[in-house]
């Protein structure tokens, strides 16, 4: 089945403006709403870091929500594969759903390993200027080829799957994220604290 588009300009379709506003939703949370994206290769830690961060954040009492690739994959992007245009349209889709959580004043963390430098921009573009967070999770390929921790690296070697990060389709590193994390040299809980420690230097808790 295809869709049919509507165009940008359709005259039929209007934007509502609603009573309650981002800037009150935020208020009443006492936070800074933004996305926290986690980029990197597949076993480099990104859902395992977004998971101990939103428990921190939550333990503090900040209002969260984690958007990750493989459960993502499971409902609203489960027609979709990981040749290109499926990974394109897999981070549109989250972009537009991490965008409606900003305007609810959450604090979103995405975990994607979102390859493409031009896709990660679409999402940076969505939002405000200073409401997009890029965290490099940088890990080599060859350390996370050694983890393994689901058996992929092995499958793709192997030819067993198409289309396989670091392996048969391209990573492209951020050229300049707002934090790297060297998530294998570096304890995790300090990685942590630096992301914490980031929010707060910067007026996204306790907002
Ligand atoms: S993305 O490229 O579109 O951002 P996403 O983060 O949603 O990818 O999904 C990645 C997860 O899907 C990986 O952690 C891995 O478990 C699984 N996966 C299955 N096939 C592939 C593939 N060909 N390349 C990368 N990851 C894959």
């Amino acid at each position: 089945m295809s869709f049919n588009k509507l165009t940008h300009n359709d005259k039929n379709l209007l934007w509502h403006n609603f009573n309650i506003s981002k800037k009150q939703r935020a208020e009443i949370k006492k936070q800074k709403p933004c996305i926290i994206w986690f980029t990197g290769l597949s076993g480099s830690g990104k859902s395992t870091l977004g998971n101990l961060l939103e428990k921190r954040l939550y333990e503090l009492g900040y209002h969260t929500y984690l958007l990750d690739g493989d459960n993502v994959r499971h409902g609203l992007s489960s027609d979709l594969g990981f040749n290109k245009k499926s990974r394109v349209e897999n981070i549109r889709r989250v972009g537009e759903v991490a965008k409606l959580f900003v305007d609810s004043g959450s604090i979103v963390l995405a975990a994607f390993i979102s390859p493409f430098l031009e896709d990660r921009q679409i999402v940076r573009d969505l939002v405000e200027k200073d409401e997009f967070i890029e965290i490099y999770v940088n890990v080599s390929l060859e350390v996370c080829e050694k983890r393994d921790p689901k058996g992929l690296y092995k499958k793709a070697r192997a030819g067993e799957i198409d289309d396989f990060t670091g392996i048969s389709s391209p990573y492209e590193k951020p050229i300049k994220p707002d934090i790297n994390i060297r998530n294998d040299k570096i304890d995790i809980n300090k990685n942590i604290d630096k992301i914490i420690l980031y929010l707060k230097e910067r007026g996204y808790l306790d907002a």
